[in-house]
């Protein structure tokens, strides 16, 4: 046996020949495959076509980093301290799975420095050793966008109003949005004195489990979920109140946006998120459907600091990050946005060998039409109910007496809405099919009223 304790020894690849192991996923992880599928894919389109509209590309970096990268987000954060997938490859360079976004996209303009304003959206999978629940992964997924190289607030009004019209597209009404305004780092300093005294003067109230928190994170006592801090967090000072004229400001402006486009909001003074690199404004949008725990599907803010931190030239961002699996629960929890899994238009069945069906599949799938079959010279029986299965709206039939013939079987199966077909079934020509297949949807479509 090899293996050291700190090289541990790899599992020898397959085993016992005879009872090979069986693997599922790690905790926290899942498969994502079809009918469920088709909601990712178009989610994302939904999301593409809302970036696109307001002049945001796509960004992709790296799955992992430099471990230097999301320190930036804060070594006091649960992500940073606690969560973080590290380690270090065969060349000893300290490696960490991404996160979140955000440090990336800064790392990415600090390293191209584009021109500005820089407007990305990006997508994929993220890492954070969390303890797995409904909406919490270590696996999971985010959509995101962010805008560097301004600090106009109409461009913080926009990023917002980016996920309002994603939320709108997709069907989804119930999830208000809280900001606030962390101002900037003269202000947090202020404001972290005064809160620090106030929440010692409490530290009698404040839940036990939480108390070690006020000499070190007295800003992560304002999210606290137990009961006994948030009563001491709801009459703490408020962060407002400390903000510079011009930060304060830029809230308003912020505001006054939001106001200007409908877009309804609430200020929640206790809305301080659990990254350390805002500054100014701070948002979140929260599902009314979802247990509190995990109600947050999207958050975001501006980052004045973070492209400097990395190295850069100073440069203001904002932007957010939606969880797509919170997402997708808040949207089953309120009945939208179901979408139905693809189906095939034409099955061919093909009782004579199967050439007839490899070619034809193929044929019309060169012509845009959603067609499919079944493999392993399958009895007629089978291959009809495969068929039936199949939600196709014509089966196309080749048996020995089509192929020697030439032609081809057309048998409407049901009209597009899913009702019974009222059209009888045509031997055609196998030159005549695809006008013979036109006209048919047609006669389906027309059955059906659309
Ligand atoms: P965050 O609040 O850490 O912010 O994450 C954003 C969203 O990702 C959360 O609201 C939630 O929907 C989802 N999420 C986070 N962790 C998990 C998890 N373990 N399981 C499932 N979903 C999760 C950020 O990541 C910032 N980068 C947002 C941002 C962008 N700020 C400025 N620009």
């Amino acid at each position: 046996m090899s293996g050291t304790p700190s090289t541990p020894a790899r599992p020898a690849d397959g085993g016992d020949a005879a009872a090979p192991k069986s693997f599922r996923t790690p905790i926290g992880t899942h498969d994502l495959a079809p009918p469920e599928s088709s909601r990712w894919v178009a989610l994302l389109g939904a999301f593409i076509a809302a970036a696109d509209r307001a002049g945001f590309g796509y960004l992709q970096t790296p799955i992992f980093e430099d471990i230097g990268v999301f320190a930036r987000i804060g070594e006091g954060t649960d992500v940073v301290g606690k969560e973080m997938y590290e380690f270090f490859d065969r060349s000893d360079r300290h490696l960490a799975l991404r996160p979140e976004c955000t440090a990336s996209v800064c790392r990415a303009f600090a390293q191209h420095r584009p021109t500005t304003p820089w407007k990305v959206w990006y997508q994929g999978p993220f890492f954070r050793y969390e303890a797995p629940q409904a909406g919490r992964y270590r696996q999971f997924h985010q959509i995101g966008a962010e805008t560097l190289g301004t600090d106009d607030p109409d461009a913080d009004v926009e990023i917002i109003a980016l996920a309002t019209e994603f939320f709108r597209a997709i069907g989804l009404q119930r999830v208000p949005l809280l900001v606030n305004s962390m101002g900037d780092a003269d202000t947090r300093a202020a404001y972290g004195e005064a809160l620090s005294t106030y929440l010692q003067r409490r530290i009698g109230d404040v839940d036990p489990q939480d108390q070690d928190k006020i000499e070190h994170h007295p800003l992560r006592i304002l999210d606290s979920k137990r009961a006994a801090t948030a009563a001491v967090a709801a009459e703490a000072p408020r962060i407002i109140d400390h903000l510079s004229a011009a930060t304060a400001a830029h809230f308003e402006r912020v505001r006054e946006g939001l106001d200007a486009l409908g877009i309804e909001h609430d200020v929640e003074h206790k809305l301080v998120r659990g990254l350390d690199y805002y500054t100014r404004t701070t948002f979140e949008f929260r599902a009314a459907s979802l247990d509190a725990a995990q109600d947050t599907i999207c958050g975001g803010g501006r980052y004045n600091g973070l492209v400097e931190a990395l190295g850069g030239p100073p440069t203001p961002g904002i932007g957010f990050a939606l969880g797509i699996e919170r997402l997708l629960l808040a949207c089953d929890a309120e009945g939208v946005f179901d979408v139905p899994a693809q189906r095939a238009e034409v099955w061919v069945i093909d009782t004579a060998g199967g050439a007839a069906a490899r070619d034809l599949t193929h044929e019309l799938r060169s012509v845009g039409i959603r067609a499919d079959r079944a493999f392993d010279d399958r009895s007629m029986r089978a291959q009809m109910r495969a068929a039936d299965r199949s939600g196709a709206e014509i089966a196309l039939i080749v048996g020995s007496d089509e192929v020697d013939a030439g032609t081809v079987t057309v048998r409407p199966l049901r009209r597009p809405d899913g009702g019974e077909a009222d059209i009888a079934q045509q031997t055609v020509p196998r030159a005549e099919l695809l006008g013979a297949l036109r006209r048919i949807f047609d006669e389906l479509n027309a059955e059906g009223g659309t």
